[in-house]
C-alpha cells in the first residue's frame, strides 16, 4: 500500500515536471509563431521562390509591402527571409545592432572571390580590412588619380565612336574594370593588364551562372580562370615586395600591413581582397553609368542643365582648362545632383543580405536565428513619403535635406561601401567628358529592364555615340535622345 502511494506521488511529480516543460515548450513555440512578422512562406521548400522569378523582384516586393507593411516575412532560394522595408528597421539591422546579424552569401560567391574578401567577414578581421580598403580609397588618394582616369574616361569614349551600335553597359563595364584596377594595382604595363582582363572576365561570366561545377560549364570555367587570376596575383606581390613603393594603392596597403605581433596578411587573404573589390567596383558603377545615361537621354532639359553647367565651369576657367582638377570636381553640383538621383531612381542594389546570428526581436516581431534578414534600400528610396513622386527623375529633390537613413545607394554601417567617393568620380568624370565632347543616340528606345547582376536597361542600352566635332551625326533612322 505504502509502495503504491509512494509511486503515485513520484508519477505524479514526474507528471508535472513533464507538463511544466511541454507547456513551457509549446507556450515558447506559439510566441514565436505568434511573433512573426505577417506574410506568406508559401509551398515548403521552394517557398515563394517562383513567385518572385515569374514577376519583376520589385514588383514582388513592393505587392507584398502594400499588403503586410514595411515588415514581412517570405520564403526564397530555399531559406526563410524577413523583409525590412522602413529606414528604422534598416538602420537597426545595419548600423545599431549590426553585430546579430552576419553576413551571408551563397558558397558559390565565396568560392569565386575567395573566402577571405571583405564581404564574408565581421569583427576584427573585418575592420583592419576595411580600414585598408579605405585608406587606399581615401580622398586624398583618389584626388591624385583624376589625370589617370580622365585619360581612361576620354580613350574609352572615344572608342565607341566608331560608327557601330555598342551596348553601353559592356563598354561602361570596361572603363569600370581599368578604373578599379588603377586602385587596386596603380599602373600596369598592357601584357599583364590584358591577362588580368581576360581570365576576370571568365570569372565575372561564371559568377552570374548555375553554380554546378561540370566540365566546361561557365561554373567550372570560371573556377579554373579564377586560380590563373590568383597566380597572375600571386606573381604581382612578389615583384612588388622586392621593390620600394612609393604610391598608395590597394595593393600595397595590403602588402605592407602588419598587425599588432608583427603579422603580415597571409598571400591568399591579399589575392582574396583583391579580386573582392574589382568585383564590388566594376558592375555597381557600370549599371549606375549606364542608368544615367539612359536618363539623361530622357530628359532632354535636364541633360542641357549638365551641358551648361560644364560650360560655365569651362568658362570660368578662362576657356583654357583641358583637363579637371580636384576643385572642378567639387564645383558640377548639378551634376552631382544628377548621379545621386540616377542611384536613387535606379536602386541598382535594391537590397542586402544578413543572418540572424541570434534570435532577435524588432519592433514586437521576432526574426529567429538563422532567418535571412533583407534590408529592401529599393523600396526604402521609392517611398513617396521620404521622396515624393518618387518614379520622377528629379535631382532637385537632392537641394534640400533628406530625412536620416532614407537614402541608402552605397549601404550603411559596418559593411557601407568604402568605395563610394572614388565611385561618384569616375561617374562624374566621365559624365563630363561624354556631354561636352559627344552625343549619342538609342538604337531601340526600349524601357525594358534586365538584371545582370545588378538591374539595366534593357540589352545594356544600345546606343550610338559620336563626337560633337564629327560633322557626320546619326543614321537617319535612329532615335535621337541628344539634341
Ligand atoms: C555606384 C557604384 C557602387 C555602388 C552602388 C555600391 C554599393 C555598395 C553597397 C550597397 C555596399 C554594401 C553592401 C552590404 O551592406 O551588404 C557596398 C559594399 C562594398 N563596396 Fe561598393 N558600390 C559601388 C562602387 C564601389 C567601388 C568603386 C568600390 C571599390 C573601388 C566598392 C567597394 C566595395 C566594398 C569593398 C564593399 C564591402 C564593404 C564591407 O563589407 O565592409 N564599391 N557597395
Amino acid at each position: 500500500m505504502e509502495g503504491a502511494y509512494i509511486f503515485q506521488c513520484i508519477f505524479f511529480i514526474l507528471l508535472a515536471i513533464f507538463s511544466y516543460f511541454t507547456f513551457k515548450h509549446n507556450n515558447k513555440a506559439s510566441k514565436i509563431k505568434s511573433k512573426l512578422p505577417p506574410g506568406s512562406l508559401g509551398w515548403p521548400y521552394i517557398g515563394e521562390t517562383l513567385k518572385l522569378f515569374s514577376q519583376n523582384p520589385s514588383v514582388f516586393f513592393d505587392s507584398r509591402q502594400q499588403r503586410h507593411g514595411e515588415i514581412f516575412k517570405t520564403h526564397i532560394l530555399g531559406y526563410p527571409c524577413v523583409m525590412l522595408a522602413s529606414p528604422e528597421a534598416a538602420r537597426f539591422v545595419l548600423v545599431t545592432h549590426a553585430d546579430l546579424f552576419k553576413p551571408s552569401y551563397p558558397r558559390s560567391k565565396e568560392m569565386l572571390i575567395g573566402p577571405s574578401a571583405i564581404f564574408f567577414h565581421q569583427g576584427d578581421y573585418h575592420s583592419r580590412i576595411r580600414k585598408l580598403v579605405q585608406n587606399s580609397l581615401s580622398l586624398t588618394v583618389i584626388r591624385s588619380l583624376i589625370p589617370a582616369i580622365e585619360s581612361i574616361a576620354l580613350s574609352t569614349l572615344e572608342s565607341w565612336c566608331n560608327g557601330t551600335i555598342i551596348s553601353t553597359f559592356q563598354q561602361m563595364k570596361k572603363y569600370t574594370f581599368d578604373v578599379a584596377v588603377l586602385s587596386v594595382f596603380g599602373e600596369l604595363d598592357s601584357k599583364y593588364k590584358d591577362r588580368l582582363k581576360y581570365n576576370y572576365h571568365i570569372v565575372d561570366k561564371g559568377y552570374n551562372s548555375f553554380p554546378i561545377n561540370l566540365p566546361g560549364n561557365l561554373f567550372r570555367k570560371a573556377l579554373l580562370a579564377r586560380r590563373r587570376l590568383e597566380g597572375m596575383i600571386h606573381d604581382k606581390l612578389i615583384e612588388t615586395r622586392e621593390k620600394k613603393w612609393e604610391q598608395i594603392n590597394l595593393l600595397n596597403c595590403l602588402l605592407n600591413y602588419k598587425d599588432e605581433n608583427g603579422k603580415f596578411l597571409t598571400d591568399d587573404q591579399i589575392v582574396d581582397n583583391i579580386i573582392g573589390v574589382l568585383f564590388a567596383a566594376q558592375d555597381t558603377t557600370a549599371s549606375v553609368l549606364t542608368w544615367i545615361i539612359k536618363y539623361l537621354g530622357d530628359h532632354p532639359d535636364i541633360l542641357a542643365a549638365v551641358e551648361s553647367e560644364h560650360k560655365a565651369l569651362y568658362v570660368s576657367s578662362g576657356g583654357t582648362q583641358t583637363s579637371l582638377t580636384w576643385a572642378d570636381t567639387r564645383n558640377m553640383p548639378y551634376t552631382q545632383r544628377v548621379i545621386l538621383e540616377s542611384m536613387r531612381m535606379a536602386s541598382i542594389v535594391a537590397f542586402t543580405y544578413r543572418e540572424a546570428a541570434v534570435d532577435v526581436e524588432y519592433d514586437g516581431f521576432l526574426i529567429p536565428k538563422g532567418w535571412k534578414v533583407l534590408p529592401l534600400f529599393r523600396n526604402i528610396h521609392h517611398n513617396p513619403e521620404f521622396f515624393p513622386q518618387p518614379k520622377e527623375f528629379d535631382p532637385s529633390r537632392f537641394e534640400g535635406v533628406l530625412k536620416p537613413n532614407t537614402y541608402m545607394p552605397f549601404g550603411n554601417g559596418t559593411h557601407a561601401c568604402p568605395g563610394n567617393e572614388v565611385a561618384k568620380l569616375e561617374m562624374l568624370i566621365l559624365i563630363y567628358h561624354l556631354v561636352k565632347n559627344f552625343r549619342w543616340e538609342l538604337a531601340s528606345p526600349k524601357n525594358g529592364v534586365e538584371y545582370a547582376p545588378f538591374l539595366i536597361p534593357e540589352e545594356g542600352l544600345c546606343a550610338k555615340f559620336w563626337k560633337k566635332s564629327d560633322a557626320q551625326g546619326p543614321a537617319p533612322s535612329l532615335h535621337i535622345t541628344q539634341s
